[in-house]
């Protein structure tokens, strides 16, 4: 890290994607009291984490990320919680009972509030608004009031984060977590789903050896009673990030101590920029979004910037391309990363290069897509000798129809059932139980290529 880094050297490069605060007195104040609230994680999680995901990039584990778009203060409630717990639960079981692999768990959850937008303002029947922007910026109803940029709302923010990671804590910790009770981890409505019926099949297979193996030792695999869960946002407002950047006693450097996993998004990416400066002074482990537009030389460049010692696990490439563009995209990216001898986690986002609006304007994704994209992407690292260690996916443990397709035939006039999302649509429990299943597959066949 250079000298002239500090947790607020951004400030003097081009910043891009940050709300205009009408009121600065009350912004500043707020920092200044954000800043003094304890923080959310700490540097040994963060630093077990980056050490785990240097593992993935291995082979040795797999990256499960995954949750909503953006959260919303309003959805900060025990069953949304634990919905979106169980489902990371439930898929990382497939993906563990399918590969024999370390799954590690990590939620777009506890801070994920704040989006990148395309354009500064909205337009609505000849009215023209600013751009919500997240719900620890403004808010999304369509008014003057609702569209201004709140500096409490990053406190509202902070604290409904806090709730939730201590919710998830809890529960990770206790009983919620134990092997031998694996019903904590069904969800009602999900009961008649055939994924449901063979997610059950196996967690019967996995207690019965379970029970097995305890009576054999005689002893309890206490163990299984607790499970990582780690966090993860897009570190996109910078003040608000700058104000949790934090130096710990006898650690070097500097942490980003509201999440375990900070990313740079796509479109805040340029290493000149204010986002890239602020990454390069961090210790956590970090992603960066990466598509079609971005140029293999580019990425090996921020790659070195943001990894000068080229240390395993600091970078996880979450490549976005799309299912049509995926197989033109990825291989440059992967044969720079290769000649550079870059050490990288390379994990799919099949999400956000297959959105498209419906004839009547609703955001959607298809799964087919979304399917295909991952499968390519398997296939074209184990093709050019890499691994695929991770997937990003945006799901929800509620029931909803944001997305079309998957088993359970959802149609574009679905939509309208139960579409709640404020930016992009997610998975939902049955659509991203069907792609656990289809990654495991994908995870054996990659062991076997590391065990030949
Ligand atoms: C997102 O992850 O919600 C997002 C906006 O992604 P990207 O930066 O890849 O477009
Ligand atoms: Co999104």
């Amino acid at each position: 890290m250079s000298n002239s880094w500090s947790p607020s050297s951004w400030r003097k490069k081009i910043v891009t994607q940050q709300p205009i605060y009408p009121d600065l007195v009350h912004l500043e104040e707020t920092l200044h009291r954000l800043a003094k609230l304890p923080p959310l994680v700490t540097s040994w999680e963060i630093e077990n984490l980056k050490h785990q995901l240097g593992e993935a990039s291995e082979g040795r584990a797999f990256l499960l990320q995954g949750g909503d778009c953006s959260e919303s203060l309003e959805d900060c409630e025990t069953d949304s919680i634990v919905r979106n717990l169980k489902v990371m639960m439930q898929m990382s079981f497939v993906l563990i009972f399918g590969s024999m692999n370390k799954v590690i768990r990590v939620g777009r959850i506890a801070g994920q509030y704040a989006k990148p937008r395309s354009n500064e303002t909205e337009t609505r029947d000849g009215i023209t608004l600013p751009v919500y922007r997240g719900d620890i910026i403004n808010r999304s109803g369509f008014t003057e009031s609702d569209r201004v940029a709140d500096p409490e709302l990053l406190l509202r923010g902070y604290e409904r984060a806090a709730l939730t990671l201590n919710f998830i804590r809890g529960l990770s910790g206790g009983g919620f977590a134990d092997m031998h009770h694996p019903e904590n981890w069904d969800l009602e409505f999900a009961s008649d789903s055939p994924r449901a019926r063979r997610y059950h099949e196996m967690i019967e297979s996995i207690t019965t050896s379970l029970n097995f193996m305890e009576a054999v030792l005689g002893t309890s695999i206490s163990q299984s009673k607790t499970i990582d869960f780690f966090t993860s946002h897009e570190a996109l407002h910078l003040s608000y990030e700058q104000a949790q950047t934090r130096r710990v006693p006898r650690r070097e450097g500097w942490y980003n101590m509201s999440t375990h996993l900070p990313w740079i998004g796509y479109r805040t990416r340029d290493i000149n920029g204010a986002h890239v400066e602020y990454f390069k002074g961090i210790s956590n482990p970090i992603g960066i979004k990466v598509g079609p537009k971005f140029e293999p030389d580019e990425l090996v460049e921020l790659v070195e910037v943001l990894n000068p010692e080229n240390q395993p696990g600091r970078i996880t490439l979450i490549h976005r391309f799309g299912a049509d563009d995926v197989a033109r995209c990825l291989p440059p990216i992967v044969e720079a990363m290769q000649n550079s001898e870059l050490k990288v986690l390379y994990c799919s986002d099949p999400m956000h290069g297959n959105t498209f609006s419906t004839n009547s304007g609703i955001k959607t994704r298809s799964f087919d897509k979304i399917a295909s994209e991952l499968e390519l992407s398997f296939n074209i690292h184990r093709k050019m000798g890499s691994i695929l260690g991770g997937v990003h996916l945006e799901l929800t443990g509620d029931n909803v129809t944001e997305c079309i397709g998957g088993a359970g035939k959802l149609t574009e006039p679905d939509l309208e059932i139960a579409y709640k999302s404020q930016v992009d649509p997610r998975l939902n429990y049955d659509q991203a139980m069907e792609l656990a299943f289809l990654i495991a597959d994908n995870m054996k066949s990659n062991k076997k290529i590391l065990e030949r």
